[in-house]
């Protein structure tokens, strides 16, 4: 009866696997998303600020670590220096993940080019340290973008967006001018993230062909309605929630308005399964390699169905 039930669980999430592939139409208003990368792979790996469980958050080394562990999309938090240049960096003062002292927005580029963005990571974790890691700079968007070129693919972070006015119009300048929106505004490998409904709408305004994820940090057990689902649904292609506070139900009535469910930071096996199980289309994790194996036992567990990553 057990194994039973295991193998009808298995099969539900196998076709939820194949289903998702015919699914991913979904579309906000007025924005028909060309955004392959997601429509085309069935669950998307994104490597949470790089493969940031291995090498110093956002810095070169955490990024290229994430393509290397086959990570779909490189996670970038943007925050604005004093001279209105995009930089990644998850938080708003560079006290933690810097020598640093102070708030971005109270430093020019210059200024925080001068810092040490790995060192901190050596120290923090000696079982993990790398002589390379010392002295790291932080990147600019631009220099990322430089970089890892038009084939990787970017899930793009407004944070603080209150603090930076005039981020937003930087943002998509910065994706012009490197191309990774074509003419007439469309993108193949570019997803922008808010926690702020404000900036998402912004960006939605100022491009509404660009595919956009509505971020939530409940505190508590996570409900979700149907009139919020629809509204999400006028301006983003998805939402991406705290995984430790939603279940199956929430994942259930995401995935009825057709919308994607990318989670937040699915860092355990068991964790990744489970997600995968309610119907995850996608997760943020500190270790692309971890998800990647979970998602290939899965892929070999299952020899009925032609489930691909
Ligand atoms: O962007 C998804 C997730 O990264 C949100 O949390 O605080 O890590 O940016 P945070
Ligand atoms: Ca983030």
């Amino acid at each position: 009866m057990k194994t039973n039930l295991k193998k009808l669980g298995f099969c539900m999430m196998s076709a939820a696997f194949i289903l998702q592939a015919t699914s991913m139409g979904a579309s906000a208003a007025n924005g028909s998303h060309s955004n392959s990368s997601i429509h085309e792979k069935k669950i998307v790996n994104v490597a949470h600020r790089g493969a940031s469980g291995y090498a110093p958050e956002h810095t070169i080394p955490a990024y290229q670590m994430g393509e290397q562990m086959k990570g779909d999309y490189i996670e970038i938090d943007l925050q604005m220096t004093k001279d209105g240049r995009l930089v990644a960096m998850h938080d708003e003062k560079v006290d933690r993940t810097t020598n640093g002292t102070g708030l971005v927005k109270d430093l020019t580029l210059a200024e925080i080019k001068k810092l040490d963005a790995g060192t901190w990571f050596n120290e923090k974790y000696p079982q993990l340290a790398k002589e390379v890691y010392e002295g790291l700079k932080v990147p600019t968007l631009e220099e990322v973008f430089k970089k890892f070129g038009k084939k990787a693919n970017y899930y793009i972070e407004t944070k603080s967006p209150d603090v930076y006015p005039g981020m937003e119009e930087e943002l998509l300048q910065v994706l012009e001018e490197y191309k990774m929106v074509d003419s007439k505004g469309r993108t193949k490998n570019v997803l922008i993230q808010s926690f702020s409904k404000e900036s998402l709408m912004k960006v939605h305004d100022l491009n509404p062909r660009l595919p956009l994820v509505q971020l939530f940090s409940y505190k508590n057990q996570a409900t979700i309605s149907d009139e919020e689902l629809e509204s999400i649904k006028e301006y983003a292609v998805g939402v991406g929630p705290n995984f430790s506070k939603v279940d199956g139900q929430y994942v259930k009535m995401v995935r009825n308005h057709d919308l994607q469910f990318h989670p937040y930071t699915v860092n355990e096996r068991a964790d990744m399964k489970k997600a995968l199980e309610w119907g995850a289309t996608g997760l943020f994790t500190n270790y692309p390699d971890v998800f990647n194996e979970v998602l290939s036992e899965y892929k070999h567990k299952d020899n009925g169905n032609k489930v691909t990553k």
